[in-house]
């Protein structure tokens, strides 16, 4: 796949990939707890799991006080009966450490374990994802249990995975925090000159003298009352990025305990999609500086979109999460079979909805199904999420009798589609947490700036044309790609810049916008023109940016037509003072494209091409969106403003404008709704009657193409299949011919074919 992350592959052991091989089929299954309940209602739970088409458990997520009592003391008595049960009923295991939740022994006897949080309060025994990542307490015994766990268990012919902790997540303040900050901060710049160099300490009376001197940034110190803004961003982003390092040391500490005793089982961590705290793209398996394996050897993730989350929203974290890993496969760790309990409001999922995203996963290079739980909560505050098997303990239940549906389709298909990747992509889209971060802390320009909606808003126009998309991050190269989109890179470390100028250099089209290119790694502006560093190849000026409310302001566009041809009545527009040829007076119409929230005004090159204008306020006429041609196809987009949804294609058509990357259904695949089809239903909109299906494919090594067209929401629609999609349908094994076909609500084609009939190029 086209992303590397500089380093190489730290040993020959059997890919997660090359483990499902060779257990022919994708793992079904998720977490069991069996530990709340009688051993008789485990041998049940073997039944109904076989009928469900389970074939993996993922165990020991939270049992950490029950494996050690105290100190001294390990109890695997129980663990050893479950392995025992699940083994004999032939499941596969995904064994956790358990050390995402302390035991209340350790809480009391050793202090140290204990989070300070944001306003300096110390915690006490309490929930979990509770440890104090830099614990001298922690980091000994989750050391330690995991290395027993590994002895005890590593050796299990049905092992397939380790899970680390569970979902780790936020930050700590405390003293120790505190000590290995300085630490860090001594072994990252030396002197502590170096350090009020990096952050531009003079500012506000902040030179610091010695080390000793700088305290973690909370309430309270640096972390300002206003919406945890930064005083000095370079110290704020330093203990974000401090803070994330410790927490992936600890992984590596465990991961290399469970090394001791296997070789051979992949480790990994479940991640949480665009969870903001940690950069996981630093997680990706490789080589740490002392030639120690690290990270996640597969990348494990829990989906739990909302009854409303639309279809590219989730499509967008399985891509992003794909590309934390390199590209290759990845679990599915966790999602709900039917409800959530920490919503609001916790609506099922609708008929077959479950059976969709799971197969959108597989879709989007997923080769696990998994569950968080198979067995619902006894007590406890998740009493109330949804599970395989319910409190009533029957197959009866409707999502039951789903998941055995999704058990035996998975069975019957699934292990032709392992193997498989996902078909190379031509387009990148850049998601830097890094960038995230940095923007979050800033106070200013505005406070509608949400990196990950904006990131989103272009995801979702690719996905709409159901072109494929790599998420890359910023340390990875882009030379494979035609076109890179990188919304709001704020940050532009000096060898991100190295990258981007030789990607344009080699014949590129790199998309920036307004908030791209501002800052270095320490949040300090970049002194000249902005965009400081790409300055030259993007061709503009951007002279100052206003910033206006977007519940109450937009600025409405005007897009130059392909030719360049100038419309003499929009020109005579009254108040309109540009000279750029428009096609569209769309001043005063609402429906129009608009820009939002940012509005940079540029001062276009000689030879920079513009591409729209803005069609009011004081910079009316001027240049909202460009394109300064480079070496060949190649050249850089500078997006002056954000596009609203009627903008956003336009901006995108002119992106890829001579590219020919139409994608794999040479458009949308917009389908009709009959509107007396619809079933009221809270979670679609009554006047919904256009929906355009998802189609992403895999290809395997031998060229089989796996096409999956996937119908996202809860009502039938009819589409004019293309003759790209022409093949046998592995779900009912019919065949799939071009013309009318109605999806059903949520359903799934997997079209499978062997040569390419359409590419993702028109
Ligand atoms: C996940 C977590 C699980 C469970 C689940 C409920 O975030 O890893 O342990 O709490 O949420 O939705």
């Amino acid at each position: 796949m086209p992303q590397t992350h500089g380093h190489t592959a730290p040993s020959p052991l059997p890919t997660f990939a090359e483990r499902l091989a060779a257990q022919g089929s994708m793992l079904y299954g998720g977490d069991y707890n069996p530990e709340q309940w009688p051993e008789e209602v485990w041998k049940e739970d073997m039944r109904l799991f076989k009928e469900a088409g389970i074939n993996e458990v993922t165990l020991n997520v939270f049992s950490w006080a029950q494996l050690q009592p105290s100190e001294n003391e390990y109890d695997f008595s129980k663990l050893d009966r479950i392995v025992r049960t699940v083994s004999d009923a032939g499941m596969s295991i995904v064994m956790a450490t358990s050390t995402g939740a302390l035991p209340a022994w350790m809480s009391l006897r050793h202090p140290d374990v204990n989070r300070v949080d944001e306003k300096g309060r110390k915690m006490r025994h309490r929930e979990r994802h509770n440890a104090c990542i830099n614990s001298p307490t922690f980091r000994t015994y989750s050391v330690a249990l995991a290395g027993k766990l590994a002895e005890r268990y590593g050796g299990l012919p049905n092992l397939v995975a380790w899970h680390v902790g569970n979902e780790y997540g936020g930050m700590c303040w405390c003293d120790t925090c505190t000590v290995r900050f300085r630490a860090w901060l001594r072994a990252r710049y030396g002197t502590i000159e170096a350090v009020n160099e990096a952050w531009n300490s003079a500012f506000w009376s902040h030179t610091y003298h010695s080390f000793d001197e700088i305290f973690p940034p909370n309430e309270l110190g640096d972390m300002t009352g206003w919406s945890g803004k930064a005083i000095l961003g370079g110290y704020s982003l330093d203990y974000q990025r401090f803070y994330g390092e410790c927490v992936l040391e600890s992984y590596n500490e465990e991961k290399a305990a469970i090394r001791r005793f296997d070789r051979v089982n992949p480790v990994t961590t479940n991640m949480m999609g665009t969870y903001p705290t940690y950069d996981y793209f630093r997680w990706r398996a490789g080589l740490d500086g002392n030639g120690n394996a690290h990270g996640v050897d597969v990348v494990s993730w829990d989906s739990y979109p909302r009854p409303d989350t639309p279809a590219a929203s989730v499509a967008m974290c399985h891509e992003l999460m794909r590309g934390v890993g390199g590209g290759g496969p990845w679990m599915l760790m966790e999602q709900t079979p039917s409800r959530q309990n920490w919503m609001p409001f916790n609506a099922q999922k609708r008929p077959g909805q479950m059976r969709q995203l799971s197969w959108q996963a597989v879709a989007h290079g997923a080769d696990t199904v998994q569950f968080f739980q198979l067995r619902q909560n006894r007590a406890g505050c998740e009493k109330f999420h949804g599970a395989l098997i319910g409190s009533d303990g029957t197959d009866r239940t409707r999502a039951f009798r789903e998941c055995a549906a999704l058990g035996s389709e998975l069975k019957r298909v699934s292990g032709r589609i392992l193997g498989s990747r996902m078909t190379p992509a031509r387009v990148a889209l850049v998601f830097d947490w890094q960038s995230r971060w940095a923007i979050d802390l800033s106070a200013g320009p505005t406070i509608s700036m949400d990196y990950v909606a904006e990131v989103q808003c272009w995801y979702a126009e690719l996905h709409r044309r159901n072109i494929p998309v790599d998420i890359v991050g910023p340390y990875d190269e882009y030379d494979s790609y035609d076109v890179l989109l990188a919304p709001c890179l704020y940050m532009m470390r000096a060898s991100l810049v190295t990258r981007l100028r030789r990607f344009v250099d080699h014949g590129g089209r790199l998309l920036l916008t307004a908030l791209s290119a501002l800052t270095d790694e320490h949040d300090s502006l970049y002194q000249g023109e902005i965009p400081v560093p790409l300055r030259d190849l993007a061709g503009v000026w951007v002279e100052e940016t206003d910033a206006l409310d977007p519940d109450t302001s937009v600025v409405p566009l005007r897009f130059a037509d392909a030719a360049g041809a100038t419309d003499a009545a929009d020109d005579a527009r009254e108040g309109y003072t540009g000279t750029t040829p428009v096609i569209a007076d769309s001043a005063n119409d609402a429906a129009g494209p608009h820009g939002r929230v940012l509005f940079d005004v540029l001062e276009a090159d000689e030879g920079t091409e513009v591409l729209a204008t803005y069609g009011s306020e004081y910079y009316v006429g001027t240049p909202a969106f460009t394109f300064r041609p480079s070496t060949g196809n190649g050249g850089v987009f500078y997006a002056a403003t954000f596009p609203d949804d009627a903008a956003m294609p336009l901006f995108v058509d002119r992106l890829l404008d001579g590219t020919n990357i139409a994608g794999l259904t040479n458009g949308p695949l917009t389908g009709v709704v009959d509107s007396r089809s619809i079933v009221p239903d809270a979670t679609v909109p009554s006047d919904l009657r256009v929906v355009d299906l998802e189609v992403t494919r895999r290809v395997a090594a031998n060229g089989t193409m796996f096409t999956f067209v996937i119908n996202p929401v809860n009502v039938p629609v009819t589409v004019d299949l293309p003759a790209s999609l022409t093949g046998r349908d592995l779900l009912t094994d019919t065949d799939v011919t071009p013309g009318e076909r109605t999806v059903e609500p949520f359903g799934v084609l997997i079209v499978e074919s062997s040569t390419a009939t359409a590419g993702q190029t028109a």
